[in-house]
């Protein structure tokens, strides 16, 4: 099933004005908006036909409700709008089945990128280089929309696209021979460490800088004791990275990095020259263009003959539409980088490649104040070792207390930690900073990630009570306030996957989710102190069954969409 039940009403409701008014229904659709909830579901401003009928909006809307007869819908004039609610029945079945039948592809619609691709560059950490905060948002980001896209039948390829080249490796190896424990050239943490003593020692020394400069040179040139080196440290990072994605159930359709265009840049660069052209300046490589006041050139090679971050990705950019011939070529980057991106694609733009404008920036905010225990972040293993940590505390107290029963506290808390931190970060809007604290993303309340998957684990349990998902159900009954509110949050996730996959915005499944649950916190608690006994009605079996099957719904929508968020939903927590 390929549209969602709002977007098949909101056509029906679009034609049926569209036919009394004798115009086409693509003119309409755009203007049928949200009504406000106190008068339906559906709304239509006449106030843009008062001109053109002589009438004023609130009789043009009197009149059109009088006629139209939509199945499904309630048509009434409110005013100058044109306002439409769907009625009880069939629409509560058409979504509870709806759902029900998809299972946890809910909100999946493999019609809508047949035959697309999409390249996602993300994650893309620096080997031997401390992690930023950048990076963990990018991981985050970067899997949830590839999901998105997945979810919407788009061929993704996802890039981790390493920084395993540059002159870090030069200080790295350089700083290896002084610093560097042999026995252990295969710990990751060792090499960040050893990257930051060399790093700060070239700031001082300009000796050592020229060393590891050489070093790289070394890289560029293909020697091969630089390369076995190079090679060592990249597989130690490598291993650490994979140890994470592992985690985390990412699963990149290639790793490659920088590295892959050593010894191709040549090329890219004489491609350059050809058009728009390159310039020499004060020895290095430039691109031939305009340049705005002020702006930085695009830097090819330095004088030293060493190519860039830019060339790296010029050539890297050429090498992806070649291989995937891709509808879209996606970076999600940080924010701080959208000068290096908005120069990149203007020189791909002005070399002629039909595609540069089918390169996007998805640029990110700053996380503020993200740091362990044990200090500044260096990797992202620590801050999931550490929300795990911090939830296992209570995980244990609740055990103890008789709150909870798990036969593994400590695989149910890596999943609730992976939940607090994953959601941590998605909730917020993509474009904003936001500043991280412990207690806020590992809370059972509020909106969390534990919220959320609480949320999941309770209707899974209510089912359980219950007696298991029911088969047969009678959807007439479902006509609480709190039920259909609540299956109007349902309703929503398809629309929300394609318009979040449209904006590269995550946060709107996010914050539908929070809606579900807490629609489903209001249907489960209101008015009752005996809370379960509102789903599980004693002695009125239909009643129950109906109540049961709203109840699967919402577990499925929050399984589907936290899915879709790189979130694990245990099922009993
Ligand atoms: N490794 C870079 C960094 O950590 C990010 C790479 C992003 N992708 C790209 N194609 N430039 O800043």
């Amino acid at each position: 099933m390929s549209t969602s039940v709002y977007s098949r009403y909101r056509a029906a409701f679009a034609q049926a004005l569209a036919g009394a008014l004798g115009v086409p229904a693509a003119d309409i659709e755009p203007q049928v908006k949200p009504a406000d909830p106190a008068h339906g579901d559906l709304s239509f401003a006449t106030f843009p036909l008062a001109k053109a009928q002589k009438k004023a909006p609130p009789a043009i809307a009197a009149q059109l409700a009088q006629t139209l007869q939509v199945p499904g819908l309630e048509v009434k004039a409110v005013g100058p709008y044109v306002n439409a609610r769907f009625l009880p029945l069939p629409f509560t079945q058409e979504v509870i089945d709806g759902v029900r039948l998809a299972g946890v592809a809910y909100g999946s619609d493999a019609e809508d990128g047949k035959g697309k691709t999409v390249v996602i560059d993300y994650s893309s950490p620096n080997i031997a280089k401390p992690i930023g905060f950048h990076h963990i948002r990018t991981t985050f980001l970067g899997h949830c929309i590839a999901n998105l896209y997945r979810a919407l039948g788009w061929r993704v390829e996802g890039v981790n696209y390493l920084g395993d080249w540059g002159k870090q490796f030069g200080l790295v190896a350089v700083g290896f021979q002084e610093y560097g424990d042999p026995a252990r050239i295969d710990d990751m943490a060792h090499l960040v460490q050893v990257y930051v003593q060399a790093n700060k020692r070239a700031g001082e020394d300009p000796a050592f800088d020229e060393k590891a400069r050489e070093f790289f040179r070394r890289m560029e040139a293909n020697e091969p004791e630089a390369m076995k080196l190079w090679n060592q440290f990249r597989e130690t990072s490598l291993k650490g990275f994979k140890r994470v994605y592992a985690r985390m159930g990412i699963d990149f359709e290639h790793i490659e990095g920088e590295s892959r265009y050593q010894g191709k840049m040549d090329a890219v660069i004489e491609q350059i020259a050809k058009k728009p052209g390159t310039k020499e300046s004060q020895g290095a490589i430039i691109v031939d263009m305009p340049y705005a006041d002020g702006e930085p050139p695009v830097l090819l090679k330095k004088n030293d003959g060493s190519t860039l971050y830019a060339t790296r990705d010029l050539a890297a950019a050429e090498d992806r539409y070649a291989r995937f011939n891709f509808d879209k070529s996606l970076y999600v980057v940080a924010q701080d980088q959208a000068l290096h991106f908005r120069q990149v694609f203007r020189t791909l733009k002005e070399m002629g490649q039909p595609w540069a404008d089918k390169c996007v920036h998805v640029p990110f905010g700053r996380i503020h104040g993200m740091s362990t225990r044990k200090g500044q972040v260096v990797e992202l293993d620590q801050v999931l070792d550490e929300a795990k940590e911090r939830v296992l505390q209570r995980v244990k107290e609740n055990v103890a207390q008789g709150n909870l029963e798990t036969a593994d506290a400590d695989a149910l808390s890596e999943q609730i930690g992976l939940g607090a931190i994953v959601f941590g970060d998605l909730k917020h809007n993509r474009a904003s900073d936001y500043t991280f604290d412990w207690d806020e993303v590992t809370s059972l309340e509020g909106h969390t990630g534990p919220y959320l998957q609480y949320a999941h684990a309770r209707s899974a349990n209510v089912l359980r009570k219950g007696g298991g998902v029911p088969t047969a159900y009678d959807p007439a009954l479902l006509t609480l306030p709190e039920e259909q509110a609540l299956v109007r949050e349902l309703m929503r996730l398809p629309d929300t996957v394609k318009a979040a996959a449209e904006q590269y915005e995550p946060s709107l499944v996010a914050r539908l989710l929070l809606d579900v649950a807490a629609a489903y916190s209001r249907y489960y608690t209101a008015g009752n102190k005996d809370r379960d006994k509102r789903i599980l009605v004693e002695g009125n079996d239909a009643m129950r069954a109906a109540r049961l099957a709203l109840t699967d719904a919402t577990r499925i929508t929050l399984a589907a969409g936290l899915t879709l968020l790189g979130i694990p939903t245990p099922e009993n927590m």
